[in-house]
């Protein structure tokens, strides 16, 4: 059996979790939009056309925030293709990814669609093949009140109150040669900046994300970061990093390990931030927005085979596993343990396209494994994040070494009266005895513990099976004279819940 302590104290504080860190994607892409959160003729569709089946998983989910409308797409994208009576709208071929889009859902759309769920929009705007004006243009569409050309637009597409969208993207991977527009540092940084300036002319309350590096392993990361952000630095609040994991080799212990690298870029993008602020003499933190990611590779060999030109094909559904839905759960915890400097988090994306909610056109609706550690972070995951001390048996593998088999987090509520312990343990082969010394939390009672563990690292939730992943609750725990002692089954997600006992 493997061994770990933790100490805990209500002192030991990282930051407080914006709640902004819990957000998700939507992009035109595959089956995200049309056959995921829209579909006119569904048994459960509304008035709008959007699947009630889709709203209510969703909603569980507790989802924040949603970037929209891309992604890649929106490098492409004219916004106003998709605004207005919908039999006008024009249908484009999508370059980005080789599909047709019939703009039968755009701004106003999706912004009906995120009231009816309860979250946010996080707007992204085209610096792909436009600039400035279009994004002055589409700001002033959906944050002004009305008597200029483009907020009038929107009174007369039937949207009297504006939409106020706080936070928006400039561009995306911009410095991908897949990219539409790709351009480099200096010519994104110039862009970005009158971008954002007019931006923020027309609407000063909004908030603004700078493109990072697509990825910590393109030849430009991390000079890019400090290029974008010396042009930038007066007009952003943010930069975006960007992460996908896959076990292309089925090296579990090795795909578990990869938060370290998670955690080792998140690090180096502050740095860079830091480096830039001292340079400028600056006052304000440029904090991070990891605005995608996720687990994805089980798909990209079918993608291949996918005919071009179609409208809403599977593209990047993955069909995710139980170890998947493991390092989903240590990437929540390295962002929760990150919170100081990440203050918002997109699992990329939400419906479909390498998601947590799997649909059939005209059919069912379920939930995938990595649905439950999100779900569970979402919302048990708010408030003030604590800094636990550590000391855990280590491994080594294939690219890491002093790999700790314990990896936790740990999230005290505001009011100070729930406690929250996120813990995986990952050895794929022995449970794990965990023992955690509460010191400041008198008073406190183990409220439920839930866990997610499998046999078959493979098993997959699908329509015939949908519960064969589920998290059930956990025997094995105990808590007393402040001292939580608890056996964690191997390679497994677990939730501890405490609070006061008022
Ligand atoms: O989320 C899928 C794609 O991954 C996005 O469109 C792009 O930004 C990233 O490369």
């Amino acid at each position: 059996m493997k061994k770990s302590r933790v100490i805990l104290d209500k002192d030991f504080v990282i930051g407080k979790v914006d709640d902004r860190l819990f957000g998700s994607f939507i992009e035109h892409l595959g089956r995200a939009v049309y056959g995921g959160i829209y579909e006119p003729d569904h048994a459960t569709a509304d008035e709008k056309g959007f699947r009630g089946d889709v709203i209510e998983l969703v909603k569980e989910l507790n989802v924040d925030i949603v970037r929209y409308p891309g992604g890649n797409f929106v490098s492409g994208y004219n916004w106003e293709d998709g605004v207005g009576p919908k039999e006008l709208r024009p249908r484009k071929l999508e370059l980005a990814w080789r599909t047709v889009e019939t703009n039968q859902v755009g701004t106003d759309d999706f912004v009906d669609w995120c009231n009816k769920v309860g979250t946010k929009p996080m707007l992204a705007v085209n610096l792909g093949t436009r600039g400035p004006d279009e994004a002055r243009n589409l700001v002033e569409y959906c944050n002004h009140k009305s008597g200029s050309y483009y907020s009038d637009m929107r009174i007369k597409n039937g949207y009297k109150e504006p939409h106020g969208i706080k936070l928006w993207c400039l561009g995306n991977e911009m410095d991908g040669p897949w990219q539409i527009g790709m351009k480099t540092a200096e010519e994104y940084g110039r862009i970005a900046v009158e971008t954002a300036k007019v931006m923020k002319w027309v609407d000063p309350s909004i908030e603004l994300v700078a493109c990072g590096s697509s990825g910590s392993g393109m030849a430009t990361f991390p000079q890019w970061e400090a290029t974008i952000l010396e042009h930038t630095y007066d007009y952003v609040d943010y930069v975006s990093l960007h992460t996908y994991y896959g076990n292309r080799d089925g090296d579990t212990p090795n795909y578990l390990a990869r938060t370290l690298d998670m955690d080792n870029f998140i690090k180096k993008v502050i740095a860079v931030c830091d480096y830039v602020k001292a340079k400028k003499r600056g006052k304000k933190n440029i904090n991070l927005s990891f605005d995608e990611w996720n687990v994805w590779y089980h798909s990209n060999e079918q993608d291949n085979k996918l005919e071009p030109w179609t409208i809403a094909p599977p593209q990047l559904e993955d069909i995710y596993n139980f170890e998947d839905a493991v390092l989903v759960g240590l990437m929540l915890i390295t962002l929760l343990n990150n919170s100081d400097r990440v203050k918002i988090a997109c699992l990329a994306q939400l419906v479909n396209v390498i998601a947590p909610i799997i649909t059939e056109n005209g059919g069912a609706a379920w939930r995938q494994t990595i649905f439950y550690p999100f779900m569970h972070a979402s919302n048990y995951g708010r408030g003030i994040a604590l800094n636990p001390i550590i000391q855990s048996d280590k491994y080594d593998s294939k690219e890491f070494t002093d790999v700790p088999y314990l990896d936790t987090a740990v999230v005290l509520s505001e009011d100070g009266e729930d406690l929250t312990i996120f813990a995986v343990n990952r050895s794929v082969d022995d449970s794990m005895l965990m023992e955690c010394e509460l010191r400041s939390f008198p008073g406190f009672v183990l409220k439920e513990a839930l866990t997610l563990a499998n046999d078959d690292k493979n098993a997959v939730n699908d329509k015939l099976n949908p519960n064969r992943v589920v998290p059930v609750k956990f025997e094995q725990i105990e808590f007393k004279d402040n001292k939580l002692t608890a056996k964690l089954p191997k390679m497994s997600w677990n939730v501890i819940r405490l609070n006061k006992n008022n």
